[in-house]
């Protein structure tokens, strides 16, 4: 078997990895920073040698080959593991144990894209495990997935099924998870592992990342530092229930559980049928989580995010403006306010569908994709000649996964509603959720959409909203052997829908909503160019709540709109939605003369940073959970351009102020400072306005961007001469 592995390392490790540098019985998975190696044994078994740092001497390899240490890395329950397994089955002559031995393994690279396919089988049963690593060697990220399938003659039930499984050996494991509620997503909270499990999961189904969402971070050896320290970035790719389990063993081992959440999610698996994870993606650095998320930044807009690469459009949304209270006349003005204000699109929010139940409140409508004629007499084709007269572009906001009980799609098709057939049905926001695991709701679902698209080709953008959990969990399509499969086989249907828009519209720009953030995962995002955050826009709030995201998305997905939730000025809003995917969601007619020349302004200057702010590189540079103050900045790929944001939120008197030291520049540069985003004939009170400074002192020195002013904001852009 050894003999075997070595000769499929030498035919097919090509590439950077050179047949001399893999010794036998060494399966090596790794990018440009970051080495994973895995070991087959004597006993066949394959168990993670190392997972760390790249390793530059590749002769140092050998020493893996020759010391038999190491957990396996895919544990099967049942054998003589006595800690969480990734996988836990049932063959159906009811033996609960897998013993799993190496195979095969395939190893190949393209354009730096390095693919590993390793095959583990069972001794006594036909089932067989793929576990596939894929490294992106330039941008440093690994994606992990697993496939499971069997040939034994009835279904196999899987009760715990990972994506992936990572071992880790050091003194101290710092985790840090992302969790709340609506209006209050990703705060951080950082805690010590200590001996036993740390779990981190949903059960919600569809708007799955209500209370947490999937992604954390893990310092090892000590907490989580920006530009110091052993740090990774984990996040599952799927947008339902997932798990992470975090278990520290007896020997102060910490082994990674990413998957799906088992929980309520037994999946009978039929002979022959392959039961593919989702991913679990991550990064692992060296010098803390600030090149951790430019590495997941990079990676996300050239591979993962739709039209990672491509523009961005600035809107205006009628949804904090008008809630559901508008008509044609009154969205027609709001077509021309956006195009005052020099944004990109106009974006009708919820409220404009619904004849038999006009959706003039989140109770009824959801389903009847139709425009309430009382409300919209021209319809939707009035308002996008509207938008094209002005000269803005046309989006439009659409729930399709819904079903209010109030609606004709209700009475209609009752069975393709997810609902208990013998108990009283729970409503979350009055609705309910469609069972997409029946091919002929995903074909209702995809149609909500081509019949729109098909009927209103001007129609350029949608922001697709979910709003409730899967409620009364019953699924009428699947029958009732297949129903804990319904989690699963609701978002693979979920992505079939998703698929199908793709093929046939594929530059749709498409918001991914949630209620605020209840979804916000990358396998998402590669149907959505962007995610809603959150429903709080208050700045004071966002500014937290964007400081969470940025570790794991870049400004270009998240998207942040200037609002009348927190009664700042309008300044200071604009400010905090500037880092992000700008927007506004704002009565332009009440804004005074000299704040809708503001905003025209901003959204010029952001037009001209759009380069540096959603295609560059973030550098978080004094955190709010810090204190009062905190800034981010963004530079361009040639060190060129640069912009600081820094906030003070609600400094104590007289408190004293440092210098925000900046990150990222070319020491070697002359850099000068101009201040942006001032009110119209308002001077800039900063000393450095208009004057020029290396790169080597902003970084070392600082600028002293911060004051004792409360709710007040500095944006500062840098241009190297
Ligand atoms: C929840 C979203 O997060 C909001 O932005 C808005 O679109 C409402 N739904 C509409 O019902």
């Amino acid at each position: 078997m050894k003999k075997l592995l070595n000769a499929c390392a030498l035919v097919l490790c090509a590439g950077s990895l050179s047949a001399a540098d893999v010794p036998a019985g060494l399966i090596r998975i790794g990018t440009d920073k970051t080495d994973l190696i895995l070991r087959v044994g004597d006993d066949s078994r394959v168990r993670q040698a190392y997972l760390g740092p790249k390793l530059v001497n590749a002769a140092d390899l050998e020493h893996f080959s020759k010391s038999s240490g190491g957990t396996e890395a895919y544990v099967t329950h049942g054998m003589e593991d006595y800690f969480e397994p990734a996988i836990r089955v049932l063959h159906a002559d009811g033996n609960p144990s897998l013993l799993l031995t190496y195979k095969d393994f395939t190893q190949e690279e393209n354009d730096s894209v390095q693919t590993t396919g390793i095959v583990l089988q069972d001794e006594k049963y036909p089932f067989e495990v793929r576990l596939f690593y894929k490294a992106y060697k330039r941008e440093n990220v690994i994606k992990m997935w697993t496939e499971i399938e069997h040939g034994e003659k009835k279904p196999v039930t899987l009760y715990n099924y990972a994506s992936s499984m990572l071992h880790f050996g050091r003194d101290s494991y710092w985790m840090t998870e992302f969790s709340g509620d609506w209006a209050h997503e990703v705060n951080m909270e950082e805690q010590k592992l200590t001996f036993g499990k740390k779990v981190v999961d949903t059960k919600l189904g569809s708007r799955a990342n209500l209370h947490v969402s999937p992604f954390f971070l893990l310092g090892l050896d000590a907490p989580v530092a920006e530009n110091t320290g052993n740090a990774v970035i984990g996040t599952l790719g799927w947008t339902g229930n997932f798990r992470f389990t975090f278990e520290v063993d007896n020997a102060n081992n910490l082994r990674l559980i990413s998957g799906i959440n088992p929980s309520g999610s037994e999946y009978l698996l039929p002979k022959g049928e392959v039961f593919r994870t989702p991913e679990f993606i991550f990064t692992y650095s060296t010098e803390g989580t600030g090149p951790a998320s430019r590495d997941f930044h990079d990676w996300a807009r050239k591979y993962q995010i739709k039209d990672g690469m491509g523009d961005r459009m600035t809107l205006l949304n009628n949804w904090e403006a008008t809630y559901f209270d508008f008509d044609q006349a009154k969205l027609e003005k709001i077509i021309a306010d956006a195009a005052d204000l020099g944004v990109d699109m106009f974006l009708l929010d919820d409220g404009w569908f619904g004849n038999k139940y006009p959706r003039s409140s989140d109770h009824a409508g959801l389903g009847d994709w139709e425009e309430t004629k009382a409300k919209l007499p021209g319809g939707i084709g009035a308002l996008t000649a509207a938008a094209k007269k002005e000269g803005v572009k046309f989006g439009l906001w659409i729930e399709p996964e819904m079903v209010n009980p109030k609606s004709e799609l209700y009475e209609k098709h009752k069975d393709w509603v997810i609902h208990l057939p013998n108990r009283e049905e729970y409503h979350y926001r009055n609705q309910m959720v469609l069972d997409l695991s029946n091919p002929a709701v995903q074909d209702y679902v995809f149609g909500v959409v081509d019949k729109l698209l098909t009927a209103y080709p001007e129609i350029a953008y949608f922001k697709w909203d979910c709003n409730s959990p899967i409620t009364n969990i019953y699924s009428p399509y699947l029958g009732a052997d297949k129903q804990s499969n319904l989690y699963v086989e609701h978002v693979r249907g979920l992505y079939k829908v998703l698929d199908r828009i793709a093929a046939k519209y594929p530059t749709l720009p498409m918001m991914l909503c949630s209620g605020g953030g209840g979804r916000t995962d990358y396998e998402g995002l590669k149907y959505f160019t962007e995610f809603w955050a959150s429903d709080n826009t208050d700045p004071v709030e966002r500014i937290f709540i964007q400081w969470g995201y940025s570790y794991l998305f870049p400004a270009k997905a998240t998207a942040a709109h200037v609002t009348s939730w927190g009664k700042q000025s309008l300044k200071f809003r604009t400010d905090v939605a500037m880092m992000g995917k700008l927007g506004f969601d704002i009565r332009v007619d009440e804004l005074s003369p000299a704040e809708k020349q503001f905003a025209r302004q901003a959204v010029a200057n952001y037009n001209r940073l759009k380069p540096v702010i959603l295609d560059g590189e973030l550098y978080r540079l004094v955190s709010p959970y810090s204190g009062e103050h905190s800034s981010v900045m963004f530079t361009d790929r040639a060190k060129a351009n640069a912009v600081v944001f820094a906030f003070n939120r609600n400094p104590r008197f007289s408190e004293q102020l440092r210098n925000v030291r900046l990150q990222g520049l070319d020491p070697q540069k002359m850099y000068t400072v101009a201040e942006i985003n001032l009110m119209p004939g308002a001077k800039s009170g900063l000393a450095a306005n208009g004057r020029s400074y290396s790169g080597d002192y902003l970084m070392k020195v600082g600028l002293p961007l911060f004051s004792g002013a409360h709710l007040t904001s500095t944006v500062v852009e840098l241009s190297a001469r």
